[in-house]
């Protein structure tokens, strides 16, 4: 394996070293902490050559039990996430016990691999203990969110390129003010809760980008046009009220039940762009439920679809990186997913490595993708989200 040094715009942890940190002593080092492991023909190095980043969500389970999968997401990543273990559900399971190990693992795991590190998720209706679903009120919901974004984003503070402030709050068949989806938060707080939380995140951790991450973007349906639609009157109120908001996150779950309509998802982020935000593809992976089971032509299916994908939003001068929902097919969540895996049986072939840590089809489009990428290194000067 190659060792790369950071170099680039797109690696920038200069910032971020310079924060004062809430962590641990033993964490208290800055960020990163020494040169990526990242291999030279890694999807990272492809993705640096053009100011881009690649990155992987990490699961703690086999980080913990598979030196492999360590040595996988080392070799190909130059940025992670922890799928799960930032999570209110995780990371503060009771009100009088909080869980920070998986965290900060991944923090550990990051920094002795020179990997940035994003955050997922400071407000999801999907994350809460019930606990903390009881506590959600009027009376008690403002000062509990401001306790969690500060207990979470406080100590991993100065570490977090950016978090996820809000996730999936789009929701407009539930009727709701402004096409935001039913949650307890919304109960609780009408629509400011969305403001309260980066102004939050801002307060406890002003070098983090604050991100709204959302689904159900990318595709062609009309109920995924109404869903751009309330983004993109949702981001510009927000932005007129001055929230604190400096990046979209686009989560890139993309599914081979629908089509893609090139035209209208470059439009769509050109809009985003044009408000002067930068845009993360946040969970990337390729739902391959509609392709027929054949290896050889599944994965041939799922490449040229995720080609197709990935060559619209690099082509966006305001996309920062894509980061995909795991790395090595065995680990998506769709096979766990009951409206996601597939009906024969079969595991899913939806992410750039295989069950051996072998690199896929997918893994080689996604290369070419990078490659291929216009450079994104001019565009950034002009971007508030970087
Ligand atoms: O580890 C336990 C296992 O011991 C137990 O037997 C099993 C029984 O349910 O649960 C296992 O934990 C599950 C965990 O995934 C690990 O597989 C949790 O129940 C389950 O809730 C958890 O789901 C996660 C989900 O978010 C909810 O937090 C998925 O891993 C994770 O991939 C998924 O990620 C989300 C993003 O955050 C937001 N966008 C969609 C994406 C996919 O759903």
């Amino acid at each position: 394996m190659t060792r790369q040094t950071h170099a680039g715009p797109g690696d920038r942890p200069s910032r971020r070293a310079v924060l004062a940190g809430g962590l641990a002593a033993s964490l208290c080092a800055p960020f990163p902490a020494q040169a990526g492991s990242w291999a030279a023909d890694s999807l990272h190095a492809a993705a640096s050559a053009k100011g881009l980043a690649y990155g992987s969500a990490v699961n703690i389970t086999p980080l913990r039990r598979d030196p492999a999968y360590g040595r996988a997401l080392a070799r190909e990543c130059g940025l992670v996430v922890a799928e799960n273990e930032m999570k209110m559900n995780y990371a503060w399971p009771e009100p009088g016990r909080q869980a920070f190990a998986g965290g900060d693992e991944t923090l550990a795991f990051a920094r002795a691999n020179g990997q940035r590190l994003r955050g997922t998720t400071l407000i999801w209706h999907e994350a809460l203990p019930d606990w903390a679903r009881a506590r959600i009120n009027r009376r008690e919901g403002e000062a509990l969110m401001r306790r969690w974004i500060g207990l979470i984003a406080g100590r991993y503070r100065g570490r977090i390129e950016s978090w996820d402030v809000v996730n999936e709050i789009c929701g407009p068949e539930d009727g709701r003010e402004g096409g935001l989806r039913n949650s307890p938060w919304l109960d609780a707080l009408g629509p400011r809760y969305l403001d309260l939380a980066f102004e939050s995140l801002r307060e406890v951790d002003p070098g983090a980008a604050g991100l709204w991450n959302e689904n159900d973007l990318e595709l062609s349906a009309d109920w995924i046009n109404r869903r751009r639609a309330m983004v993109l009157k949702t981001l510009g109120g927000m932005i007129a009220r001055g929230v604190p908001i400096r990046r979209f996150g686009l989560q890139g779950h993309i599914y081979s039940t629908h089509a893609l309509d090139e035209a209208r998802l470059r439009g769509f982020l050109r809009e985003i762009a044009a408000m002067g935000l930068s845009i993360e593809i946040t969970e990337f992976d390729v739902d391959d439920r509609a392709y027929p089971a054949d290896v050889a032509v599944r994965d041939r299916k799922v490449a040229d679809f995720a080609r197709r994908f990935l060559d619209v939003v690099l082509d966006e001068p305001a996309v920062l990186n894509v980061t995909t929902w795991d790395i090595t097919n065995p680990n998506t969540w769709l096979n766990a997913n009951l409206q996601r895996r597939r009906k024969d049986g079969l595991p899913q072939r939806a992410l750039p490595l295989d069950e051996a840590y072998r690199r896929t089809p997918l893994w080689r489009a996604m290369h070419k993708a990078f490659t291929d990428a216009p450079d994104h290194r001019a565009a950034r000067v002009r971007l508030r989200g970087v």
